[in-house]
């Protein structure tokens, strides 16, 4: 498996309707087993705020926690494209902070991209960014560094006004120049209108079936975190009751000292041991 993802391969996923995966990841350890499966592309999310950090939001998560963690995650990724998400506040202030923070993500984060949220407010930071020659990835819906406007984590679009409004977000996206979208908790039928009008890949996550793409919180995924568990998360493994069980087992061998076994230990010659 000798191929890199970029975003020529995104826009060519869209041509021939082949459907881009992707997931998150905070770490090398996540990163390497991630890109070895064969993984086409990999968000630093700041999502890591909430399944990493233990916080209730994003919010909190800072440009150098970004940084830190694409650096871990750049480490372990080969072939997958690494799309650095920037946090709160790193691009609202004005467009010239957004593409120094951008700018950033790429000369220290090592990543290919960056993600921001917002559609038509963001349009002028996501121009600057995009001309500065970064590949900018858009997030619409329910984008979660908006949680306080919108009351919680719930689902945008269902009524006709908030609907048209994400629609003329995702037109205003590709029109500063995206290269692909998330679309966050909205109807399938409006994620669907949505993928078929723009030009870009859509990437769908709690947006139904019919994205160019699906991407989910590898957290949520594997079974990791438990605090918050959206109703589109399918979980592929339970790792955090895998994880407890080998934790306990643990706990009892070292209690009735079966662990470590002879095996595990490293020896030395008796005579060496004499002149102590
Ligand atoms: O931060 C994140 O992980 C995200 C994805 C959920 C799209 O923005």
């Amino acid at each position: 498996m000798e191929h890199k993802f970029t975003t020529q391969s995104f826009a060519s996923a869209k041509e021939h309707r082949e459907r881009i995966t992707m997931l998150t990841a905070y770490d090398y350890s996540m990163a390497q087993m991630l890109d070895q499966s064969g993984i086409d592309a990999i968000l630093i999310g700041d999502s890591l705020g909430m399944v990493v950090q233990g916080h209730d939001s994003t919010l909190n998560v800072t440009m150098d926690e970004m940084i830190y963690h694409c650096k871990c995650v750049a480490r372990g990724a080969k072939h997958a494209m690494l799309v650095g998400d920037m946090p709160f506040l790193s691009y609202h202030i004005s467009d010239e902070e957004a593409v120094r923070n951008a700018g950033r993500f790429i000369q220290e984060g090592g990543v290919h991209a960056v993600k921001l949220e917002g559609g038509k407010s963001m349009a002028g930071a996501v121009k600057a960014i995009v001309r500065a020659q970064i590949p900018v990835m858009g997030h619409i819906g329910l984008t979660p560094q908006s949680v306080h406007v919108f009351g919680g984590f719930k689902v945008q679009g269902k009524e006709e006004r908030k609907a048209k409004a994400i629609m003329e977000d995702a037109l205003a996206l590709e029109d500063a120049g995206v290269f692909a979208m998330v679309l966050e908790g909205v109807p399938e039928k409006l994620a669907k209108v949505i993928t078929e009008r723009v030009s870009v890949p859509t990437i769908g996550i709690g947006a139904g079936r019919y994205c160019d793409g699906q991407i989910l919180v590898v957290h949520d995924m594997l079974g990791m975190y438990s605090d918050f568990v959206p109703k589109f998360v399918k979980r592929y493994a339970q790792l955090k009751t895998n994880i407890g069980a080998a934790v306990s087992d643990y706990i009892r061998e070292v209690k009735c000292q079966a662990f470590p076994e002879e095996k595990h230990t490293f020896q030395m010659d008796s005579s060496v041991l004499e002149k102590l």
